[in-house]
């Protein structure tokens, strides 16, 4: 029997409180409110009056993967999570490392590391605005910030130092066409597909994509990306200075995969939790001319690929979170993000099947580009 969310809770709750406990002798640890998240288990504690972070990784896998009992039965898990969190190469001692690696060599600005105890990870808070948050705000922004935020992690991720620190211990966790190829691969992701109550929709998408991924790499591809390059990983501290990250997952690959989870999960807040009047289309005009800045930069002969290398990720990166979203047990507490979208699954499933019908043709790179985005926008204003 796969375990249930509480069980699961309480375990990772008491692993946070005895890495506090060692991490700080003697300090008055007062556990606080958990995180929704479907990854990873996200925990705020006071320690001797400091608010803090607290995050932690169940066996490896997402809270989801857990919960649908992929790692088997509690006392599996027990047995198993005991072992992962003592593990040298467990995903937050890689992430512990990561942070490291963004404030040294990158000198990119992210949540300090306030320790790294038996595989749990405390981080400090960044008082601000989220970019997600800053986007529906003032909406007329949108390019420039999202510019902003992929240089800013470009040029930080391309110093000296930073490729050879992150080959040490990559996160592929949370790559793109990683993640897609994980979950939908053979005949195990069509029987996931039906259990999100959309497999019809979905079906057709996941064959469509699954063709597609099938393009000759893009010219450019060795360096280190962020890997989970979010509008909520990066915050806008209140006095106004350079973006702050959380939850790295740097990676060798493409950049345009940064380009595309940022894109994707933009759209995806539109579309679970649409704002009012004016601003999903002033975010959306913003999208485009951003992307459409970000291909004119390129060499024309490289253009049409990247468009098309783009499109495709974006999509296989919204199936991945839709189905993750729908496939957690009912009683795991959601984001409003995760929430707004499971709500509105059915406009999203609908929108990928109509953006992902013109992948099979040979539509260049710009059209499939201006496609997606009639889609997005018909799925925003229907
Ligand atoms: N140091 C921090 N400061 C502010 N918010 C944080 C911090 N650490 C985590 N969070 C919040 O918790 C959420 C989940 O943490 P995150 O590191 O992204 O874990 P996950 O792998 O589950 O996505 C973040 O999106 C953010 O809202
Ligand atoms: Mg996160």
């Amino acid at each position: 029997m796969p375990p249930k969310v509480g069980d699961v809770f309480a375990m990772a709750g008491e692993q946070v409180l005895t890495a506090a406990r060692i991490a700080w002798p003697g300090a008055e640890v007062v556990a606080g409110p958990v995180t929704p998240s479907v990854t990873s288990y996200v925990q705020q504690l006071d320690v001797d009056g400091r608010r803090l972070y607290a995050k932690l990784s169940v066996c490896g896998v997402s809270l989801v993967s857990v919960l649908r009992g992929e790692c088997g039965d509690l006392p599996t898990v027990r047995a198993r999570q005991a072992a992962y969190l003592v593990s040298p190469g467990s995903l937050m001692a890689r992430e512990a490392a990561q942070l490291r690696t963004l404030a040294g060599p990158a000198a990119l600005a992210t949540v300090p590391l306030a320790a790294y105890t038996r595989g749990v990870l405390f981080t400090a808070p960044v008082p601000g605005r989220t970019l997600a948050e800053l986007m529906t705000a003032e909406p007329g922004r949108t390019r420039e910030l999202l510019a902003l935020v992929v240089r800013d992690v470009a040029d930080g991720l391309a110093r000296e130092g930073v490729a050879a620190a992150v080959d040490t211990g990559q996160i592929r966790e949370r790559g793109i066409a990683d993640t897609f190829a994980r979950k939908f691969n053979g005949l195990s992701g069509l029987l996931y597909l039906r259990e999100t109550g959309y497999g019809a929709l979905l079906d057709v998408v996941v064959i469509r994509l699954r063709k597609a991924r099938r393009t000759p790499s893009l010219p450019g591809g060795g360096g280190v990306i962020f890997g989970d390059l979010k509008p909520e990983h990066a915050t806008f501290p209140v006095d106004g200075g350079r973006p702050v990250y959380l939850d790295p997952g740097l990676m060798r690959g493409h950049p345009v995969a940064d380009t595309a989870k940022l894109a994707s999960r933009t759209v995806l807040g539109l579309l679970g939790s649409p704002p009012e009047g004016d601003t999903a289309r002033t975010v959306l005009s913003g999208l485009d001319s951003f992307v459409r800045a970000m291909a004119r930069r390129l060499p024309a002969a490289e253009r049409d690929a990247w468009l098309r290398k783009l499109v495709l990720l974006l999509l296989m990166d919204t199936t991945n979170i839709l189905t993750t979203y729908l496939t957690a047990p009912a009683d795991l507490p959601l984001s409003a993000h995760a929430a707004g979208v499971r709500d509105h699954a059915h406009t999203v499933a609908q929108f990928l099947d109509r953006a992902t019908a013109p992948l099979p043709s040979d539509a260049d790179g710009p059209s499939l580009w201006r496609l997606y985005l009639t889609c997005v926008r018909k799925a925003v204003n229907p």
